[in-house]
Formats: C-alpha cells, structure tokens, sequence
C-alpha cells in the first residue's frame, strides 16, 4: 500500500469540504475562461464548503497552475506526500484552499 501523508495549517474535523484532484481545460480552449467558470459553478453548488485544490510541486512544479489556483484567490496551507501517486514516485503537492463563499461574492 502507497505511503501518503498529508499535513495542513488549519483542522478539516467536521468542516465540509471538495477536494479538486485536478482541473483541466482543453488546450485549444485554455485562456478563454473555462478553468474560471469551472469553478464558478462548483463554489455556486457547494457554497458552505471550503474548496480544496492539490497541485503538483515535486518532481514537477505545476507553476501554472499555482499562478491561476493563487488568481482566484487560493491560498496555500498545506502539503500532500506520497510514495506513489497518479503513476509519480515520491510525490509532493500543495494543498490550496479557498472558502466557497468568498468566490461567490467575487467577480466570477
Ligand atoms: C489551469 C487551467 C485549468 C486553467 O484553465 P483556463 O480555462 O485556461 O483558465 P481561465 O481562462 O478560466 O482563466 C481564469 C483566470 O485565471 C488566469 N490565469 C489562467 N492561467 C493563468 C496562469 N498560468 N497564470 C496566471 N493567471 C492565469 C486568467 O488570466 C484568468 O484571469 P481573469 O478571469 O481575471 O481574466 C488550464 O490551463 C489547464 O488545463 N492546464 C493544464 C492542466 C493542469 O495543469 N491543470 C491543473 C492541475 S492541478
């Protein structure tokens, strides 16, 4: 069995929550909105969650998606390890964390 562990800068006991593994957009579409609308209509359906999102950092540093994860107000507050992940050996991602109802409230 795959060795994970997971520590974070705030408790998730009883607080509801949506962990996004990953998002992706088609690549001839990227750059028109999509990722945005994404989560838009996720936050609108879960708006007493707080919405997490993993982005890989190590062995590879998703920088973009970092960039677009932080532009929609996420904030890092943890970090994910594990042995084997998703085919990558020792694998280590940020968890980001943005509270539902403050996208509501944004420009979405
Ligand atoms: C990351 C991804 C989902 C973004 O989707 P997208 O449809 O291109 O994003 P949008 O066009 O909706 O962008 C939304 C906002 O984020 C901003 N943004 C998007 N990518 C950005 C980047 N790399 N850096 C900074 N800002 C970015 C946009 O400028 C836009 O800002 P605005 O709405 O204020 O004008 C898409 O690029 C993708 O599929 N990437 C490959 C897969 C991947 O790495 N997914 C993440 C796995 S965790």
């Amino acid at each position: 069995m795959s060795q994970i562990s997971w520590e974070a800068t705030f408790l998730l006991e009883n607080e509801p929550c949506v962990y996004v593994d990953r998002i992706a957009t088609r690549p001839e579409y990227r750059g028109r909105g999509v990722g945005r609308a994404l989560y838009s209509e996720l936050f609108s359906h879960y708006r007493c969650h707080t919405i997490l999102a993993g982005i890989a950092e190590s062995p590879f540093r998703n920088d973009a998606s970092i960039r677009f994860h932080e532009h929609l107000g996420f904030r890092r507050v943890g970090t994910y390890r594990a042995a084997q992940f998703a085919g990558i050996r020792n694998y280590v991602g940020g968890i980001f964390q943005r509270a539902a109802q403050q996208f509501a409230g944004a420009d979405a």
